[in-house]
């Protein structure tokens, strides 16, 4: 049977300043999901990039006696050698200042003009230069932009325009008949009161002020608006329009993308209207997650508060760095960085509760069967059920957080795996059994405690890579074999015949928390 395909992909990173763990959530997520996603049985295609055009790229090169192409072309490899430290699976890296990509939009561009969609007018308005955004007076705050508090410059230019008020009525429309379509629930309505229903003004789509951008082929003083050649990398990146459009053909519509919440509004109506125009169906679902901030705010170098997230990877691991992004954030809101929660997590979370579950099960196997796993023979003791119940019901409960996104559920869902285990052992007493020559039971304990292992490597498999092969591998469970998802929804199915590692490697080493904490903050002032 084929797999059937998922599409997923991230915003595409500005390629204007080397990214700090705050920028990394989104990437670190959506690999989450990817691998999630994979691991059902699901034929995915993970898709993220760089966002490379614009004024204030150009602006910034200048500054630093570079051309714009020079200066993407550094950051780019400074935002590519992230995802490979945070160990980041996609399948497709799309920059805007590829060829094909570039051609495509002139070609989409030109596609809506001869549609009439896209017509040429003249624009004054206020423009903010550092989001590239033009605004109405009402819609500035204090004067300022509404999105950044900036000052705006009044800007008059000969322009083309989108018709999104012809789109209006049929987006008001989609977006309540599909309650699915912008999650969460708080920004779909935000969307539709704030900014659908007060009247959608038709999108300036071209500039004629600077040059490093996509020119328009049929009218070349005028360079395509860098939020039209942005949004469309999701569909050029597949190859829509060009000689070569199968993957497209395979996965367009998205199943999911995953955007902050200060761009959705970009993604929840300027998208879907270029996609109807285009007539092309929607993306499944968007997503609009929180921002990581700071105790004091955003992270900025001159707060001297930003972390970055190489600097957590080197000493901490990389698995740990995941776990404090994935657990940190509540589904849809902020997250707050502090030195004392990440310590706090790796010390409590990951080296007491599943470091130590693994370290005593290891031990006591050891101990009692020269490390011979003794194979599954049912519920012998009174609380093996118990824990088999408990099992099966957080591995239902961590599904559906999953595939709702909620991913600091779907982490509690796991330890509670962890603690009920842990709670397990304390019950059982195997040092009792052991001296009781109580064999049978013994062996229930080790055989359901290596069990729960498994099935916890898997689980922690989207989220730590790294963690759950370490586990695998101590408890001599072939990689291979683990990769069978389905196997952790029947007890005991698989650790027949196991022989676990002599002497484990602890796989996180407790931390001196005070010196660590101190460490950081250190960190953060370079
Ligand atoms: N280039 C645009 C996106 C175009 S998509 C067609 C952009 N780039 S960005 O580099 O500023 O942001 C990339 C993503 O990271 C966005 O989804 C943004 O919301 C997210 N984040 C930026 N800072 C963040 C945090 N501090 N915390 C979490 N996510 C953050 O917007």
């Amino acid at each position: 049977m084929s797999k059937k395909p998922f599409y997923i992909t991230t915003a595409i990173a500005y390629a204007s300043k080397k990214p700090h763990i705050g920028n990394t959530y989104e990437v670190v997520f959506t690999d989450a999901v990817a691998r999630f996603k994979r691991m059902q049985g699901y034929d995915v295609y993970f898709l993220t990039g760089t966002d490379e055009h614009g004024l204030k790229i150009e602006e910034l090169a200048k500054a630093e006696g570079i051309s714009p192409k020079e200066h993407v072309d550094k950051v780019v490899a400074e935002i590519k050698e992230i995802c490979k430290i945070m160990n980041i699976s996609y399948d497709g890296f799309i920059r805007t200042t590829d060829e094909q990509h570039e051609k495509v939009v002139q070609k989409i561009f030109k596609k809506l003009y001869d549609n009439g969609d896209i017509y040429k007018s003249s624009y004054e308005g206020l423009y903010c230069t550092p989001c590239e955004s033009f605004w109405t007076e009402s819609q500035l705050v204090d004067g300022k932009c509404p999105d950044c508090g900036r000052d705006v410059e009044t800007a008059n230019e000969e322009a083309y325009f989108l018709k999104l008020s012809k789109y209006q009525k049929w987006l008001e429309e989609y977006i309540e008949e599909h309650p699915d379509f912008i999650v969460p629930e708080s920004r779909k309505k935000e969307m539709l009161n704030n900014f659908i229903k007060p009247g959608l003004q038709d999108l300036c789509v071209s500039r004629t002020t600077f040059t490093w951008s996509i020119p328009v082929t049929f009218d070349p003083k005028h360079v395509i608006y860098v939020w039209l050649d942005a949004l469309t990398n999701y569909i050029t990146a597949l190859g829509y329009m060009s000689d070569d459009d199968t993957l497209f053909k395979k996965y367009w519509p998205a199943d999911l993308q995953i955007v902050g919440k200060d761009i959705i509004r970009f993604h929840g109506i300027y998208w879907p209207i270029f996609l109807m125009a285009l007539g092309l169906p929607t993306p499944k679902k968007l997503y609009a997650h929180g921002f990581l901030m700071m105790k004091d705010g955003k992270m900025s170098k001159s707060k001297g508060n930003v972390v970055y997230p190489e600097m957590l990877v080197e000493r901490y691991g990389l698995d740990a760095t995941r776990y404090f992004l994935l657990k940190e954030f509540p589904y849809g809101q902020d997250a707050i960085f502090t030195p004392e929660d990440f310590v706090n997590k790796y010390n409590f979370d990951l080296c007491n509760d599943l470091g130590n579950l693994l370290n005593r099960t290891i031990g006591m196997v050891n101990k009692y069967f020269g490390g011979n796993v003794p194979n599954y023979t049912g519920r012998i003791n009174d609380v093996d059920a118990d824990l088999e119940e408990i099992v099966a019901s957080k591995i239902s409960e961590y599904e559906n957080n999953m595939e709702d996104l909620h991913f600091s559920n779907a982490i509690e869902s796991i330890w509670g795996i962890i603690s009920r285990a842990n709670k397990y052992i304390d019950e059982t007493a195997p040092w009792t059994l052991a001296k009781q020559e109580e064999t049978e039971k013994l062996e229930s304990v080790m055989s359901h405690l290596v069990e729960t292992l498994r099935i916890v490597a898997i689980l922690i498999k989207p989220a730590m890579t790294e963690t759950s092969n370490k586990i695998l591998s101590q408890l001599g469970i072939n990689e291979e074999a683990s990769k069978e998802y389905d196997t952790i929804k029947e007890f005991g199915k698989t650790t027949s015949d196991l022989k676990v590692i002599e002497k484990g490697e602890p796989i996180f080493l407790r931390l001196d928390a005070n010196e660590e904490i101190e460490y950081i903050k250190n960190k953060m002032k370079e």
